[in-house]
């Protein structure tokens, strides 16, 4: 018999992630989407960088970037990835890890669509993560590609969305005296059923 109650009570995981991010909009002061996203390099080194967190689904989790970012060969070469969700306000956390893809298509389309021009123009603009001589060069760029690509640009061929689908998600909330509320779900692969432990804290 599981004890889940309350904040964490529910069969989805992904409700739960839901329905914590929502009450962190409520309560952060900004970017309650901000997710810690961790690879690894070639030699198994470790990496972490802030990215948005764009779409929560029935089977993962979404988020937008440059392909051929840093990130982006880390996440094709692993193809496994984790991130970390904090909340100060609510003084919780969810952890991700699991399988990644990329997320291209019409739903990434869509989103790039929904970006504001400038937006757009400055995922086309910029070579992420590579060196730049100068603030002029990235300007003289989106100079360029506003001139070249109008104002309907499409998706860059170089840009879009991850998907995690994950095989581990948890939710830890905090407690009095450190006696925090943590809760695993788990899974062997994305097809099996959810097994949910509570863990010491
Ligand atoms: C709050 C916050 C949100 C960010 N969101 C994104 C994002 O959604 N996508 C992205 O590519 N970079 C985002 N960045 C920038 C990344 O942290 C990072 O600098 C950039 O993606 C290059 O990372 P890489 O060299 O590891 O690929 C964000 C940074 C911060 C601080």
């Amino acid at each position: 018999m599981s004890d889940r109650s309350g904040i964490f009570a529910g069969d989805n995981p992904f409700a739960i992630a839901r329905s914590w991010l929502a009450e962190a909009t409520e309560a952060e002061i900004n970017d309650p989407n901000a997710i810690a996203l961790a690879t690894v390099d070639g030699d198994g080194l470790p990496n972490v960088r802030m990215v948005l967190l764009k779409d929560i689904l029935e089977d993962g989790f979404v988020f937008y970037t440059n392909y051929e970012s840093v990130k982006g060969q880390e996440l094709d070469l692993a193809g496994k990835a984790a991130f970390v969700m904090h909340w100060k306000s609510l003084r919780r956390q969810v952890r991700v890890r699991g399988p990644i893809t990329r997320f291209e298509g019409p739903e990434a389309d869509a989103y790039f669509e929904s970006r504001s021009l400038k937006s757009r123009l400055g995922a086309w603009a910029s070579r992420q993560s590579r060196p730049l001589e100068s603030r002029n060069a990235l300007l003289a760029e989106v100079a360029r590609v506003t001139a070249s690509k109008g104002t309907n640009p499409p998706r860059p061929p170089f840009w879009g969305g991850y998907h995690i689908a994950p095989t581990e998600i948890e939710f830890w909330a905090d407690g009095a005296f450190r006696l925090h509320d943590r809760y695993r779900w788990s899974r062997e692969t994305q097809d099996d059923s959810w097994f949910v432990n509570r863990l010491n804290p």
